[in-house]
């Protein structure tokens, strides 16, 4: 056998696989950016483009109107500016920007929430509906819940002694007591401190775990999830609490269906009635009472953080909103009534929250197919959007002055209609002002038809808190210790070290 003839042989399909290589790599260095149509923001350098992104998405708003991208070390994130777009955004359905695939992506869900919790999400309907129905029927009780844990944290005395306490676990325990009073109502569970810490950091790890698990590729997820995550251990922390009271309901179920004796009318009796026979099981309940706080604590407690900070660095605001809440309540009682009738404290509070939303980008929606914008340009599909908060809340063009802190901006009395053409109600109020009605300006609970379910049961339970909080102590900033939370690149982070002053309030 010739040698010659042999290395021709051999040499042929290395030649061919080199000069394959090589024109691959041609055409993979020409081929078209898909995002080419769309600027980048923020540095150059791979390591500083990531932080100036979101930095430049928490500062002013340099780029008001049009499309942009920021690059994350996982991806494009392409941003939405700008009334038009942010519209645009708004009016899309699933097909096109779907909200549960970005949610998906982002989280890594299948790998930390759970693949059921996306497929079924049968939390949004129940929350949207039922639990929204019910905000006055369980006034009382989570008025009792906030005013219990209020004793047991804030100071009982009336001395001159102020007492630091920890802004961010007081937001955080009646938020996750109070809340959680609705989800199941039994005091044994949702006042146990074991309980309440798993159901308040399932989301974050969840979340810090499910961005890792997005650097690698889908086969290792599985082995690697339950290193990067703390979700197995959080469902079988959370089955310890919850086995019993599951399994002895859905025992009544099956005896007597969804109407028996002495039924709990509470969260998770609607979910064991709700769910597909297929899911009425002890884990897919267990993932719906910890996706229900996932989507709850965090955010609730956050807002209620940005409520007391701006009511501690804004003392001119106390006197004032004490008297709209006296007055209220004579008239209305304690109720979600009287809730709804607090229009000083509404606008306080959204302006608190337009200074400080929990997120810099909200809305996340992906591509589900090549998607063209009404200006032309074009995204791809599997393209993350979302817009931006920060940026939005303090343009001057959609809020004058949008740098001043103006706890009344969203009670000023105005003319029949305001310069957008929103009607006005009867206290000359602009009926767009309210907390919880969305818009494309005010982005504090995102947009169209995923906006937030929860944010009527969240505003009530926040109004709640802070107005038995005003009626009930001082409030003031301690000197030596000033709010420091921040944003770590697009979430807000409350420090956890942060204090605000509480005495007890003089009765007169
Ligand atoms: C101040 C507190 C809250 C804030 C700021 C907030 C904010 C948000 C935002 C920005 C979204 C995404 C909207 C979008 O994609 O356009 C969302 C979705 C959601 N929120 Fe909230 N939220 C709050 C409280 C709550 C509460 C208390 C619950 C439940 C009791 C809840 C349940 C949900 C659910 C289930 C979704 C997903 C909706 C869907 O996919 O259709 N949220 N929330």
């Amino acid at each position: 056998m010739a040698l010659n003839l042999d290395l021709e042989s051999y040499l042929t399909p290395i030649k061919l696989a080199t000069a394959a290589l090589v024109v691959s790599a041609i055409a993979l260095t020409r081929r078209r950016d898909p995002y080419e149509d769309i600027p980048t923001v923020g540095s150059s350098n791979p390591i500083w483009s990531y932080i100036d992104g979101f930095r430049f998405l928490s500062a002013a708003p340099h780029q008001k109107e049009g499309i942009f991208r920021i690059p994350t070390p996982i991806g494009w994130i392409v941003v939405l500016a700008g009334t038009k777009h942010i519209d645009e955004l708004r009016t899309k359905r699933g097909e096109e920007l779907s909200a549960s695939a970005a949610m998906r992506q982002v989280t890594s869900g299948d790998y930390t929430f759970g693949a059921e919790i996306f497929d079924k999400p049968y939390n949004v309907p129940l929350v949207r509906t039922k639990l929204t129905r019910y905000i006055g029927a369980f006034f009382d009780n989570t008025r009792d819940e906030v005013m219990l844990t209020c004793d047991e944290l804030l100071p009982s005395e009336t001395d001159s002694n102020w007492k630091a306490v920890s802004t961010h676990s007081v937001c955080q325990l009646i938020t996750g007591r109070a809340a959680n009073r609705s989800y199941i109502t039994d005091p044994s569970i949702y006042r146990d401190p074991g309980y309440l810490r798993v159901m308040m950091s399932f989301a974050k790890s969840a979340i810090q775990g499910g961005t890792i698990l997005r650097f690698f590729p889908d086969f290792v997820k599985p082995i690697i999830a339950p290193i990067v995550t703390n979700v197995p251990a959080s469902i079988n922390t959370a089955t310890r609490y919850l086995s019993k009271t599951i399994e002895s309901r859905m025992k009544n179920y099956e005896k007597y269906g969804s109407d028996y004796p002495e039924k709990e009318d509470d969260m998770l009796s609607w979910f064991i009635d709700l769910v597909d026979q297929e899911d009425r099981n002890l884990r897919h309940l267990i993932m719906c009472i910890l996706h229900v706080n996932a989507a709850a604590i965090n955010t609730t407690s956050m807002s209620m953080y940005a409520a007391l900070n701006a009511l501690a660095s804004h003392p001119e605001y106390i006197e004032p909103l004490r008297e709209e809440i006296q007055s209220v309540v004579a008239d209305y009682g304690w109720s979600k009534v009287s809730m709804g009738r607090m229009q000083k404290l509404d606008s306080f509070l959204m302006e608190a929250m337009r200074f400080c939303p929990p997120t810099v980008l909200t809305s996340p929606r992906l591509a589900m197919v090549d998607y063209v914008f009404s200006n032309g340009i074009r995204l791809p599909k599997d393209a993350l959007v979302a817009v931006p908060t920060i940026a939005r809340h303090m343009d001057d063009e959609v809020f004058p002055n949008a740098k001043t802190f103006d706890g009344f901006r969203f009670c000023k009395p105005q003319s029949a209609t305001d310069d957008r053409g929103d009607s006005v109600n009867r206290a000359g109020t602009s009926a767009s002002s309210k907390l919880t009605t969305l818009s494309s300006d005010y982005l504090l609970f995102g947009l169209g038809e995923h906006a937030c379910p929860g944010r009527f049961f969240a505003a009530n339970l926040i109004k709640l808190t802070i107005s038995h909080m005003l009626m009930t102590y001082d409030i003031k900033l301690d000197p030596t210790c000033p709010p420091s939370g921040r944003y770590v690149t697009a979430d807000f982070q409350p420090s956890p070290k942060d204090v605000l002053l509480f005495r007890k309030k003089e009765t007169v």
